[in-house]
């Protein structure tokens, strides 16, 4: 999705390096285009192309733009083709003002319309354009720029958030509405962006804005004020300590096989958190002074609710219905009341679709739950209760890690509140590790048989069903090739007829089910199939499966979380072995923030 990070500094510098760093560190997100704008003596000077953030910056120089203030626009398409003349930013009529949007206006086509009939020089099919058009609109009429941006509001419609500033005054300004968007205060500097992470080397001190807030920065001071009233807020400054460690591959090829590698340690943080903190105490509380649980995800996110209602219902035996976020409102919106617990799973806290439930979902119950692992995003600052993750800064687009952990925390709340010790929680890190280290070597040579097949399946039974379903989604989402995760039992009810000599179908399975996935796999092997089995050795197991790639023992409720980790070394080394980057896979975002 779309970035944008703005800066305003005292004195005159060559801004652009900083924008491009900062720009780099927004990449994660995906975009097909890149954008700088920067003062520069009394003229706004505006480079932008169709491309990666090196290629573009190099080519035209963005390292050297030199000013008072900038802003840099990594843009994802939804409105307008990827294209020079639809990348961000974008200038007003005269060229005096300059800006670029983040999130979706979905009013485009009728302010498009608007704009050019009142006579607006429209250079894009882009909607970012239309917010500066529609500041430029009021400032011309002689507003000042917080009005301006406040009558804007009032016209566009849809989710953003976005940076503006004009070549009269020194100042930045930038306006929130279900986008993202932070402010961090620097010496003689101040800053604004998408996100927290991108903000973080250059500064700890962060106000977090909330929808409808509009800021206005110079380069000694933030002054935040409400949309609805523009009346001034007095913001929170909060401090924040983190290394920049997670910005490094660590000597690793790619940061996914960085992160996959850090789940040991990643869980054995959680663990401990979960140990020492109140607030798992305060999760539960609300979760059993309910009627009905949700738990709500999108794509990884949804598999571990999946996994995590598993766990509540067998170990808790409190039942939950996972569901995936827009089919929330939609399909159990009706039987939201107040004693309703919605229980909102998003690593990054920021997924529209999650937070379009979250906001359906207040208006009829306050047991609202947030499960993140970005701090101080949205979700978590609108929940009742949250958990974070603990996950540390996740780069690569495919969740590993953050995945796992909301696997492991799941199990462990669903222990607590099933009055079962946590005590053995701590043997599933060394568990993790061991996995990785025992299994690699397997994966990558089912990756080298694999590589074939553009088209295959991943079966799960019982507890494995979300694995299933996240091994599949790993594969398609970074080799490019199909991949269906289904339940077991459901592969005879059609696709079973699309077995032929070799054809791979991956089966997950713990040792409670072993009797069941032995029969399912033996209707793929008597077709000619290839059954490849992810479980812990057993009789079954090795007498039947063509392949298995073995899990080390634990117990049932161990497995599926160690069998994740086969699937995501499966898909990495595929991945690789067909020249993707399996990082930034094509199209994808790691933060999605539009519907
Ligand atoms: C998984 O590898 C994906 N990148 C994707 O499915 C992701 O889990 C989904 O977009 C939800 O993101 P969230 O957890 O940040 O809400």
């Amino acid at each position: 999705m779309c970035g944008i990070l703005g800066i305003i500094t005292l004195k005159p510098r060559a801004i652009g390096r900083d924008l491009v760093a900062g720009g780099k560190r927004l990449s994660y997100r995906g975009y097909d285009s890149v954008g700088c704008a920067v003062m520069s003596d009394g003229k706004i000077d505006l480079r932008k192309d169709v491309g990666k953030v090196d290629e573009v910056s190099k080519k035209l120089n963005f390292s050297e733009m030199h000013g008072d203030r900038g802003v840099i626009q990594l843009r994802w398409a939804t409105f307008g083709a990827p294209s020079k003349n639809n990348a961000q930013p974008h200038l007003d009529c005269d060229g005096d003002m300059v800006g670029a949007h983040n999130g979706n206006i979905v009013n485009t086509p009728q302010l498009r319309e608007q704009f050019m009939r009142e006579g607006h020089t429209v250079r894009s099919t882009n909607d970012g354009e239309l917010c500066i058009h529609a500041v430029e609109k009021y400032y011309d009429e002689g507003y000042n720029m917080v009005d301006s941006i406040r009558k804007a509001y009032g016209d566009l419609r849809g989710d953003y958030a976005f940076i503006i500033f004009n070549n009269k005054e020194k100042k930045l300004y930038a306006v929130k509405k279900g986008s993202g968007l932070v402010v961090g205060i620097g010496k003689d500097e101040m800053y604004c962006s998408s996100d927290l992470p991108s903000l973080l080397p250059l500064t700890k001190k962060i106000i977090f804005l909330s929808d409808g807030e509009i800021v206005s920065l110079s380069p000694k001071e933030a002054k935040v004020f409400g949309v609805s009233d523009g009346k001034e807020i007095k913001k929170k400054i909060i401090e924040y300590r983190e290394n920049a460690e997670h910005a490094k591959k660590g000597g690793y090829e790619h940061f996914m096989l960085k992160e996959i590698n850090e789940q040991p340690v990643a869980a054995e943080d959680l663990i401990e958190l979960l140990d020492e903190s109140e607030y798992a105490d305060k999760f539960l509380d609300v979760i059993k002074s309910s009627d009905k649980v949700f738990f709500v995800g999108c794509g990884s996110s949804y598999h571990a609710c999946l996994l995590g209602s598993y766990y509540f219902g067998n170990i808790a035996k409190k039942v939950v219905i996972p569901v995936v976020a827009p089919q929330f409102i939609s399909e159990y919106g009706h039987t939201v009341d107040d004693k309703t617990c919605v229980v909102l799973v998003s690593q990054s806290g920021e997924t529209k679709d999650v937070i379009n439930a979250m906001n359906y979902a207040k208006e009829k119950t306050d047991k609202i739950l947030g499960v993140i692992n970005v701090i101080g995003s949205t979700l978590m600052n609108s929940s009742k209760v949250y958990l974070p993750l603990a996950a540390g800064y996740e780069v690569s687009v495919p969740a590993t890690k953050t995945f796992i952990n909301q696997c492991v925390m799941f199990l462990y709340l669903a222990k607590k509140m099933g009055g079962k010790s946590c005590d053995d929680m701590k043997k599933l890190p060394p568990l993790i590790k061991d996995t990785i280290e025992s299994t690699t070597d397997d994966c990558k040579r089912l990756a080298g048989y694999l590589k074939k097949w553009d088209d295959m399946y991943c079966l799960g039974y019982g507890s494995t069903y979300g694995i299933a379903r996240e091994a599949a989604l790993k594969i398609k989402e970074i080799t490019y090739s199909h991949c269906e995760g289904m339940y077991s039992s459901e592969f005879k009810h059609g696709p079973l007829s699309a077995v032929r000599r070799g054809y791979p179908v991956m089966f997950i399975s713990s040792l409670k089910d072993v009797d069941v996935i032995v029969s399912h796999m033996n209707e793929v092997i008597c077709r000619g199939g290839r059954a490849i089995s992810i479980a812990e050795k057993s009789e079954g197991m090795v007498r039947n499966a063509s392949e298995l790639i073995e899990l080390p023992h634990s117990t049932d409720y161990f497995s599926p979380v160690l069998a994740a980790i086969p699937a995501q070394l499966i898909a990495y080394y595929l991945s690789v072995s067909r020249g993707i980057n399996p990082d930034f896979p094509r199209n994808l975002s790691k933060t999605i923030t539009v519907d």
